[in-house]
């Protein structure tokens, strides 16, 4: 048992560490509904927020609200269907949407008796909608009403592919494997198959081909099957945590002995098969712990016994893995990758103290290798839950809490990928009183929800340019008090108060349609949603039925592109007992035409009304026109919309570019000047076997920037090749090559910019310095990759939570 629970918590490695990947699983296929009790009190706050109780009230809004028409009123009765679970008394609803616009969805429910009884008192059902969410079809007969294992769940092909695995629950004792259900025609039929080993946690797709499935059985062997689970051959042996890397490169740890003891994990081996096991290479030894994340492979390698771990980083599939110049951490502070892409990642490293609960954001550069500090006192709260927040709706925008000196949670955000951060505008519709000076917008994230203030995350999608919905509060700081909605339709510039207490709410039709209920009613039911379709400035109310229900969760299909979604909840049937409902509202309805080229208007991203026009649109080097529709335009985007935008170049800047490994900011000027303490200038990179010593020229341009022209430093990067671990020699040191004139101008231009940085750049200093003297190739601890978190601490609320059972990479 435990055993199956470290493999457990080896599995969530990556999903723990990585917000990106969370926020993913909100708009992923599959979540759960719980029940509690009827009548039990709802939106408690389970547990105290532990600094931030502010006493002032905060500021606040009216939110607009439109009456209802009598012809929507009537086309919107005609369009909700409503489904009563009759006789089912499933706890728990788990739903997968199949395929991608087939409008397939299968529900899962189980009750689960204590674990004593697992085997007698357990249950489950299986139900299947074609019609997305207007009706469904008990079709337990089709898996001859096996019972399905709840914390496997469904697990839907990636993409837009029509499998679907359905694991049964099978005694171990007397029987040689486990049995799982399969289909591809998303749930029409199912076939039975007799593994040959028990899973000891979910089978995972490959992200692009649903032929490839991989699991660790119960006993530690790495199974494959390439013809979708007919053939299951036994790759490995002791096998602890795998992950897909890029294409069909499959990554693991395995014992060196063949069994895996859980205080044992510093001694693993990191390996990788890019042929689906038939060979195998060995990465790394003495592996901790691994993770995969954007194109970076993440390794923690313990290389003496008893000693603090160290971070390895490789960007080609582990071909090369070099030591992460990030920090000393001492063996309590841990590390944690926020999120990351093929570009670079951003790390977050602990401070040193029992109860920091913060730390500082360091982001990478191309290679993973070199970090530069992004943002110091970054909110990482005991309960391993950080807010950072990949805003997807405009490009470089992210935003995360800080925990300050004074105890209190404030909101920063930056629109340059980390660039620099600020505090959020003042709501236009919120007014201050005189406390003008403290009243900014703080968001909640992932703490706040933990923590029960509010129900969901922020919100924002690659297809509704701009809009951000989340829920925060006016004032000096957050305030766990009463969270309202607030809405950017810019990327996070601009805000408005949208609607007063916290809400569950959803985008719909790309942005042209927000649909939100409210989380905590008075006597507990609901049977209104509001919806918008003027990105969340007005909202009208349906009252979808006569009957209010107990709320369980929203839930629309992943994606923004439907238009129909479903309140699920319970209420009590005619016996008295809780029974699920499903209301499916189709809004096609309200939105009669589509949308014409003239409801579209050009929006240059970031230029904000009044902003600073020296930005002029311009991040990471270029700037984006998008075509988004107008906010009177009452109209349908359609499944078929797809974002469209023109792309220009902007000419470089000294802000495209960092200072690279052994340079800094000097204090008057933004010039990257030599490490002067720096005995030698070098850094050397493990590259095909042979170390490469770089003598960089003291710049590097910002991962992913793809600016031309304009400021351009002369880049002077020899190397001298030798087999990686021999000594080294001191390389001569290269003169640092002065600037053209004109780039002086544009960077003397620059340097009121420039100075924000400044800050952070000093401290990168005194760090760097720190460094040279005491080593030249320091060794920097590493405790923990990811904060580990309690696998079996699961929240049993009526809030929709997300389930993890999704996979794990993009
Ligand atoms: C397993 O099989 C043995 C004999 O083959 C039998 O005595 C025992 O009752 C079985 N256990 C279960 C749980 O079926
Ligand atoms: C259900 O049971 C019947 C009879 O035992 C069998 O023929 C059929 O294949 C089973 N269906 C599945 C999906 O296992
Ligand atoms: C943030 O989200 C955007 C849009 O989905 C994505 O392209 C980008 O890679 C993400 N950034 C990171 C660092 O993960
Ligand atoms: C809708 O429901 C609300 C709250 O239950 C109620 O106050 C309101 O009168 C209803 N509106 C209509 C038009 O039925
Ligand atoms: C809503 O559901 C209906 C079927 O009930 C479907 O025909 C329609 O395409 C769906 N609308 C969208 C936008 O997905
Ligand atoms: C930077 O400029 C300030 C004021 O001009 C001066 O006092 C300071 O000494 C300068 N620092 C360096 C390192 O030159």
């Amino acid at each position: 048992m435990t055993w199956i629970l470290t493999v457990l918590s080896g599995a969530c490695f990556i999903l723990l560490g990585s917000v990106g990947d969370c926020k993913e699983k909100l708009s992923s296929r599959t979540m759960s509904f719980h029940q509690t009790q009827l009548g039990e009190k709802q939106g408690q706050v389970l547990t105290r927020q532990r600094r931030d109780d502010t006493a002032s009230p905060s500021p606040t809004f009216t939110a607009c609200k439109l009456p209802l028409t009598p012809y929507e009123l009537g086309v919107l009765d005609q369009n909700t269907h409503e489904t009563g679970f009759h006789g089912d008394d499933g706890a728990s609803f788990t739903l997968t949407w199949v395929g991608d616009g087939t409008g397939v969805i299968l529900v899962l429910s189980t009750i689960s008796a204590p674990l004593d009884s697992f085997f007698e008192g357990a249950s489950s059902r299986l139900y299947r909608s074609a019609d997305y969410g207007k009706s469904f079809y008990d079709i337990s007969h089709l898996i001859n009403n096996t019972f399905i294992r709840k914390d496997f769940g469904i697990l839907p092909g990636p993409g837009n592919s029509h499998q679907v695995i359905l694991t049964a629950e099978t005694p171990v004792l007397n029987n040689s494997g486990g049995v799982i259900f399969i289909s591809t025609d998303a749930g029409v039929s199912f076939k039975s198959v007799q593994l040959p080993f028990h899973p000891a946690q979910p089978i995972t797709f490959h992200f692009l081909n649903p032929e490839y499935l991989v699991v660790i059985s119960i006993d530690g062997g790495l199974w494959l099957s390439v013809n979708f689970g007919a053939v299951w051959i036994k790759a490995h042996e002791g096998t602890y945590s795998y992950t897909w890397g890029s294409g069909i490169t499959l990554f693991f740890s395995s014992s060196p002995t063949g069994t895996v003891e859980s205080d044992r994990r510093g001694e693993l081996l990191l390996k990788r098969t890019e042929d689906l096991g038939k060979t195998f290479t060995t990465v790394a030894e003495n592996v901790f712990s691994f993770g995969y994340i954007g194109g970076f492979l993440f390794a923690s390698i313990i290389e003496t016994l008893g000693a603090p771990r160290v971070l390895y980083v490789s960007s080609d599939q582990g071909d090369n893995l070099n030591k992460a110049k990030l920090p000393s951490a001492s063996t309590e502070q841990f590390y944690s990758v926020l999120d990351g892409d093929e570009d670079m990642i951003f790390m977050h490293v602990d401070d040193a103290g029992e109860e920091s609960y913060f730390g500082t954001v360091y982001i990478s550069d191309d290679r993973g290798i070199l970090y530069s500090k992004s943002l110091e006192h970054h909110l990482f709260g005991g309960e391993g839950k950080s807010d950072f927040t990949n805003v997807t709706s405009l490009r470089g925008v992210y935003l995360t809490n800080i925990l300050e000196e004074d105890g209190r949670i404030r909101t920063v955000i930056t629109f340059n990928r980390g660039g620099n951060w600020r505090a959020l505008n003042k709501p236009q519709n919120v007014e201050c009183g005189e406390d003008e000076g403290n009243c900014n917008l703080h968001i909640h994230g992932e703490h706040s929800r933990f923590n029960s203030i509010t129900p969901m995350l922020p919100l924002s999608d690659p297809t509704a340019i701009g809009l951000v919905i989340a829920h925060g509060s006016v004032g000096d700081s957050i305030s766990s008090t009463r969270p309202d909605v607030f809405v950017s339709e810019d990327g996070g510039y601009s805000w408005r108060g949208a609607l007063r207490g916290a809400h569950h709410y959803s985008i719909l039709d790309s942005g042209g349609l927000i649909v939100a209920v409210e989380a905590h009613p008075r006597d507990g039911q609901i049977n209104t949603i509001k919806f918008s379709t003027d990105e969340g400035q007005c909202w009208k109310v349906y009252n979808f039925t006569k009957q209010p229900i107990f709320f369980a969760g929203l839930a629309s299909e992943p994606g923004t592109k439907t238009m129909n979604i479903s309140v699920w909840g319970y209420r009590p049937d005619e016996n008295n007992q809780p029974m699920w409902v499903a209301v499916t509202i189709d809004f096609q309805s309200i939105l009669t035409r589509e949308c014409r080229t003239d409801d579209y208007v050009q929006w240059l991203a970031h230029a904000p009304e009044g902003g600073d026009s020296a930005m002029d649109g311009c991040v990471l080097g270029y700037k984006e026109v998008f075509f988004r529709l107008k906010k009177n335009s009452v109209c349908r985007n359609g499944r078929d919309y797809v974002v469209s935008r023109q792309i220009s170049p902007c000419p470089c800047t000294r802000e495209d570019y960092l200072c690279d490994y052994g340079y800094y900011h000097h204090e008057n000027s933004s010039e990257c000047l030599k490490q002067p303490e720096a005995v030698d200038q070098t850094l050397n990179v493990c590259q095909n076997g042979e170390e490469v010593e770089l003598i960089p020229s003291g710049y590097r341009k910002v991962p992913g920037d793809y600016c031309v022209g304009g400021f351009t430093p002369l880049r002077r990067e020899e190397s001298a090749k030798r087999n990686c671990g021999s000594s080294s020699q001191p390389a001569t040191p290269s003169e640092h090559s002065a600037l053209p004139r004109e780039t002086m101008v544009l960077v003397v231009a620059c340097i009121g910019v420039v100075t924000v940085i400044l800050v952070a750049v000093a401290s990168v200093v005194y760090t760097v310095t720190r460094m040279f003297y005491r080593n030249r190739v320091p060794a920097y601890r590493f405790s923990a990759l990811q904060f580990q978190d309690d696998p079996e601490r699961v929240t049993v609320t009526n809030r929709a939570s997300v389930d993890s059972d999704d996979d794990l990479i993009e």
